[in-house]
């Protein structure tokens, strides 16, 4: 057996010894920033890389050439990337995850015949449910990362995860798209349904059968039946959805993939995502690091006092209100009081961090992460240890 790969340090060390890297993390944390700037960190160290992203803001996809929102891979164009400092050799290609169109893909892979998928496909209350079933769109991207995981076009894959309230939901969604389709209530929904196309009202409880008849009259003809044959196929299909669900766990534990942990240094999402650290090493996931995005950072200076504002007003010839000064002493000393909470919090983290996994500190910039410069600014951050 090969001995296991030696325990990365830094980002570098990570993008030279992965083929897939995933941001997790709670909502609003950051990921799609992150995923974004570590792909272009490793464009710029000459790798050719594909950045699988959800739902990006407009601005910074604007800004990386994706004028249409659109979900075909799009190569950054090298100009763009050139002016971030890219070689030649890097490339940087986007492509914007759609959870209806895997899922249209898997359907089409795992149904007996064409027609049997089409049917699935077409019918109406499929698209409702290929977008809303529980666990769908964290799986989904899951999926799509199989497809383009032996890619030979790409060195190393980025793949961004969907804004769940719970990081955790990610790790457990193969198992609840499974639950979801095996559970007790929609095999009891498709037994009731008869093959003849109609629900066969005699075979269920009195008091189902009443509901089920009330139900039809509120939600109107042919909605029941609709649902069933759609519940009927997808199980049709339950199947590969199985297989396929416990192959995509093996492939988040191989050595090849590493999970980009991303927080914010609040209290709440640090707790979350030491608990998220600790499941992914019960299921022998690899960790690569940290990320501590939006870390509040000490001010240049320790103290201003309302003599050293007056005096820089006057150096100006700057005239303001007469408490002016006291607002700014203020306002500093706040920020020194948020960079000293998070400070506090981060050595927490650190303290809780084994060795082999960096925790790197990105800090709150003055504005949003939203064009290809700001990218590179973070790209370099993370690149350097963090600040
Ligand atoms: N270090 C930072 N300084 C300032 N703004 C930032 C920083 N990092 C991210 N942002 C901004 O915060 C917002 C949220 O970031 P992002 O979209 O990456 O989070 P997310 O975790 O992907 O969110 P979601 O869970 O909704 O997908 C964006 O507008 C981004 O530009
Ligand atoms: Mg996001």
């Amino acid at each position: 057996m090969e001995p296991p790969m030696a325990p990365p340090a830094t980002l570098a060390e990570l993008v030279a010894t992965r083929r897939v890297l995933i941001t997790v993390g709670a909502g609003g944390v950051g990921k799609t920033t992150t995923a974004a700037a570590v792909a272009l960190a490793a464009a710029t160290r000459g790798k050719r890389v594909l950045c699988l992203t959800i739902d990006p803001a407009r601005r910074l996809a604007q800004s990386l050439g994706l004028q249409h929102m659109t979900t075909e891979a799009v190569e950054v164009r090298p100009e763009v990337l050139a002016s971030v400092g890219v070689p030649e050799t890097g490339s940087l290609t986007v492509m914007m995850l759609d959870t209806k169109q895997t899922f249209d893909d898997l359907v089409r892979k795992y149904s007996s015949t064409q027609e049997r998928a089409d049917k699935l496909l077409n019918n109406r209350l499929y698209q409702y449910v290929s977008a809303s079933l529980a666990g769908t769109q964290e799986y989904m991207a899951m999926e799509k990362l199989i497809a383009v995981q032996r890619d030979a076009r790409f060195d190393l894959i980025v793949l961004d995860t969907p804004p769940t309230a719970n990081a955790l939901d990610f790790l457990d969604a193969p198992d609840r798209l499974v639950e979801a389709l095996d559970s007790p209530t929609m095999r009891w929904f498709i037994q009731a349904f008869q093959s003849t196309g109609r629900f066969s009202l005699n075979v269920l409880a009195r008091s189902a059968a009443l509901v089920l008849r009330a139900l039809g009259r509120v939600t109107g003809g042919g909605f029941l039946e609709a649902l069933a044959e759609l519940l009927a196929q997808l199980n049709d299909l339950f199947g590969g959805f199985k297989e396929r669900a416990a192959m995509v766990k093996g492939v988040l534990r191989s050595d090849e993939v590493s999970f980009l942990l991303v927080t914010s240094p609040a209290p709440m999402s640090i707790r979350e995502v030491q608990f998220f650290s600790e499941r992914l090493a019960d299921h022998q996931m690899p960790r690569g690091a940290f990320i501590v995005n939006r870390v509040h950072m000490p001010p240049k200076v320790a103290q201003v006092t309302v003599q050293q504002v007056d005096d820089a007003l006057k150096a100006h010839g700057l005239v303001m209100d007469a408490d002016f000064g006291t607002r700014v002493g203020q306002a500093h000393a706040d920020a020194v009081k948020l960079a000293e909470l998070d400070a506090f919090f981060l050595g927490q983290l650190a303290a809780h961090a084994e060795e082999h996994v960096p925790v790197l500190r990105v800090p709150e910039f003055a504005t949003d992460v939203h064009d290809v410069a700001m990218l590179a600014r973070v790209a370099r951050t993370l690149e350097a240890g963090g600040v």
